[in-house]
């Protein structure tokens, strides 16, 4: 059978880091609050006239570069993202074009936090069933274009990044033992819109609209979602937290990270977690993760690494993958 091989991943943040401290000057905050209930110490926030396509193009030309390929090599993109440069055209498309890609396709997906493991399902699904060879698939946000500035409750929470990986077409034998991703679970639930979502859109309002988050109500869920849909990754494989080598989670906060881990009895030596240096970008947190851990040689080739996240919908999912 054909799996969905990771031969590269590469990320990119842009360049102003902007710490707690600096929110202290306009919104009644402070570092020692943000570090405690998130974890996060600082975001990066995307230049005036930088935008989600610039860093998706500038993360999958260091994943096409770790896989040794080029974009002649590739069949499809997909982007993952909620802040596309436009409403249309995909910013998938944008980044085709940019890397000089006129043949395949590419698209967006849009499943806020958790679109990183929508798109790698989505990938994995053409790649299984043979309609492609090489997928790019791409997280990339600028979320700090939709956050109220001026709303504590969400603004020190959110920040832009982008990362991405390579799959490949490579034959398996459908064991467990197999290279690439092997069970991929996805969940979503719409009763849930209100407590996480933009005030705007084309339809809606005409405008871009801002974040809007019930942090408490999206906490409560997150924990049970996030350790059902892993539970359904060890029924369908045989597998359990003692077998995993890697846990990389979607990077929203800290304690959520640390309660699935401990819920699930994965050693917390063996979470990667970033969230202190970039905050949450939503789409793109996970493969900003997975590209930390490979390039400071954690994963390497064969580990079993777990990805899973959560996000507005409620959309949540699980992706099992051996490197
Ligand atoms: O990717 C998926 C999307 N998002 C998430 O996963 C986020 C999920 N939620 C969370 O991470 C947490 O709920 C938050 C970090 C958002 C908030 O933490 P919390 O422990 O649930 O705090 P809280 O909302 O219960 O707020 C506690 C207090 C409140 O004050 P009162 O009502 O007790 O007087 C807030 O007004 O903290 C206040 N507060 C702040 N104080 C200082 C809220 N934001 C801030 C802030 N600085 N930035």
């Amino acid at each position: 059978m054909k799996r969905s091989v990771i031969i590269g991943c590469g990320s990119y943040l842009p360049e102003k880091a902007m710490k707690n401290a600096e929110f202290e000057e306009f919104i009644d905050t402070s570092d020692e609050w943000i570090v405690q209930r998130t974890g996060i110490q600082q975001r990066h926030i995307a230049a005036k006239g930088e935008t989600t396509a610039d860093l998706a193009e500038a993360a999958a030309r260091r994943a096409l570069d770790a896989a040794n390929v080029t974009p002649d090599d590739l069949d499809l993109i997909i982007l993952a993202t909620s802040t596309p440069n436009n409403t249309f055209p995909a910013t998938a498309v944008e980044v085709q074009h940019r890397l000089g890609m006129r043949h395949g396709a590419a698209f967006d997906t849009q499943a806020v936090c958790s679109g990183f493991v929508f798109a790698l399902t989505t990938a994995d699904q053409y790649i299984r069933s043979g309609q492609s060879k090489r997928v790019l698939v791409i997280g990339a946000e600028t979320f700090s274009r939709i956050l109220d500035w001026e709303d504590r409750t969400t603004c020190v929470l959110f920040g832009d990044g982008a990362g991405a990986v390579v799959l490949e077409a490579q034959d398996g034998i459908g064991e467990a033992s197999d290279r690439g991703i092997l069970t991929c679970h996805l969940r979503s639930d719409g009763c849930h819109k209100e407590k996480l979502y933009v005030d705007g859109g084309p339809s809606s309002t005409q405008t871009v609209g801002f974040l809007r988050m019930e942090g408490k109500e999206v906490f409560r869920h997150a924990v049970g979602m996030i350790t059902d849909v892993i539970e359904d990754a060890y029924s369908a494989t045989g597998k359990g937290s003692e077998d995993l080598d890697w846990f990389v989670p979607h990077q929203a906060n800290k304690r959520i990270i640390d309660a699935s881990a401990k819920k699930l009895k994965i050693d917390p030596s063996k979470v990667v977690t970033t969230v202190h240096l970039h905050g949450n970008t939503s789409a793109a947190s996970i493969p900003l993760a997975l590209d930390t851990a490979v390039k400071d040689g954690r994963i390497k080739p064969g580990h079993l690494v777990m990805f899973e996240a959560m996000g507005g919908g409620f959309t949540w999912g699980s992706v099992l993958v051996r490197m």
